[in-house]
Order: structure tokens, then sequence, then C-alpha cells
């Protein structure tokens, strides 16, 4: 039986004061919800605050990018040894706001992956198609390329420590939701690539939804068979939202 997961990508938003709130209210619900693991992914520059703010409670830390090198001379960049040390036990990797606005490549991807788990955090890897492909029926084409990369660089065992999010870039931001069939067909589809490889590992590893998911999709959502959990963007920021999310979860 797969834990539930509920991880709330703040993004690029709020001041210090924000993410203390955050993460207090955070806390409070990972308190609340010991069945499930709740946890928030502030911006690096915020992760000493939140991890203060959630001190004592089961809150998951998280960041939203690393440096797919190690520590040097990298000037503006922030190394996964950085980011645990800074009471980060996750980190996303693969996003699409990083792939299609700052152009990662699947390579440099899943060179973050590696470098995530050298440092000993739990990778969150992000996977999903852009309109275009989906209206061009690649959908799993995509996310299986996406997914190949990581595992041809790192190995299947190495999904044993780390999450897959499938987030459709077209449901990002827009309001615009994968209908909970969509959404599992792609899980599924994820899940089965997994278990060719290894039917263990594909049993164990949890696939988180994200894309637009608020507290009125959540449990239609959550409810379906490969669908794990949920990476949540917008509704992360108001925390009553975020907690009927975690509640369907
Ligand atoms: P929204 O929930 O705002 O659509 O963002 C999803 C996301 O990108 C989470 O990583």
């Amino acid at each position: 039986m797969r834990r539930a997961m509920v991880l709330g990508n703040w993004k690029m938003n709020g001041r210090r004061a924000d993410a203390v709130a955050w993460a207090r209210a955070g806390a409070a619900l990972a308190v609340a919800l010991p069945g499930i693991d709740v946890g928030v992914l502030p911006a690096c520059v915020h992760l000493a605050a939140a991890r203060e703010a959630a001190q004592g409670s089961p809150l998951l830390l998280g960041a939203q990018n690393l440096a797919a090198w190690s520590d040097g001379a990298y000037t503006g960049e922030v190394s996964g040894a950085m980011l645990a040390d800074c009471g980060a036990s996750h980190v996303l990797v693969g996003h699409s706001e990083r792939r299609h606005v700052l152009g990662e490549s699947d390579a440099v991807v899943a060179e973050k992956f590696e470098r995530a788990q050298a440092a000993g955090l739990v990778p969150v890897l992000c996977l999903g198609e852009t309109l275009d492909e989906r209206e061009a029926g690649s959908t799993e084409a995509v996310v299986l390329r996406q997914l190949d990369a990581v595992l041809a660089r790192c190995g299947i065992a190495s999904l044993a420590r780390a999450v897959i999010a499938y987030e459709p870039v077209w449901a990002i931001g827009t309001g615009r939701t994968a209908s909970p069939a969509q959404a599992q067909e792609v899980h599924a589809c994820l899940r089965s690539a997994i278990a060719k490889r290894d039917a263990m590992l594909a049993s164990l590893v949890r696939i988180l939804y994200g894309g637009s998911v608020k507290g009125s999709n959540a449990a239609q959502l959550f409810a379906q068979a490969d669908i794990d959990g949920g990476l949540i963007g917008g509704a992360s920021l108001v925390p009553d939202e975020f907690a009927a999310i975690c509640r369907a979860a």
C-alpha cells in the first residue's frame, strides 16, 4: 500500500513572513493528518525560516531545484548538499517551468536527479507533455522519454528513493485540470513501464498528479488507482485550500 503524499510547490512566491505562516499551517496539517505525508517546497532562501516554523512537526521540507554540480565555482547556483543542510529532504527535478521556461533538457534533469540522490535528497521527478504534444497523440511517448532519460543514467533501482510527479504542462496554472481518467491513464502507463523492469518497485513508487488541483477536484483525482497524491502550485498558497486537498488525500 502506498502512503499518500501532498506537496505544496510555492514556486517564486512569498516573503519570509508568508513562508513562516504557510509553514506553520502546513505543520499543523501534517500533525493532524498522520496517515499521509505533507510537505512544502519554499524558495530556497525561505527554507531555513520554514524549517524553524515547522520544527517538531512531521512536515516535509523540500526545494524546487538544485544545481547540476556539487559545491564549487558555479556562481548563483545552490547545491543539493546546501539544500540538505538547510533542512530539505526532497527536491523537485524537471519541473515543466524549468524544462520549458529555463530550457532544461532531459539530460540536465537526469544529472540533477543523480546529484539530488548523491546529496541524500529524495528527487521528485516531474514529467509532462505540452498541449501540442497531447493533441499530436504523443503524451505517453513524451513522459516515457523523460522517465527513460533518468533511468538510463541512474538505473531503475534509483526509483526506490524517488517520487514521480505527472504534471501535464497544459494543466499547470491554467485552471484546466486533467480529468481523473486522463491522469489515471498516464499514471498507469508510467507504472506499467516501470513494472516491466521491476514489478516490486513499480508497486511501491509514488506517482503524484499536479496541475490545477483544488479542494474541489482533489478527491476524484486521488481516488484513481495509480494516483498517490498531489503536487500543488497555486492552491498551496491558500492554507484553507491546501488543507482541503490534504484531507482529500
Ligand atoms: P498549479 O497547481 O498552480 O496548476 O501548479 C501545479 C504545479 O506546477 C506544481 O508543481
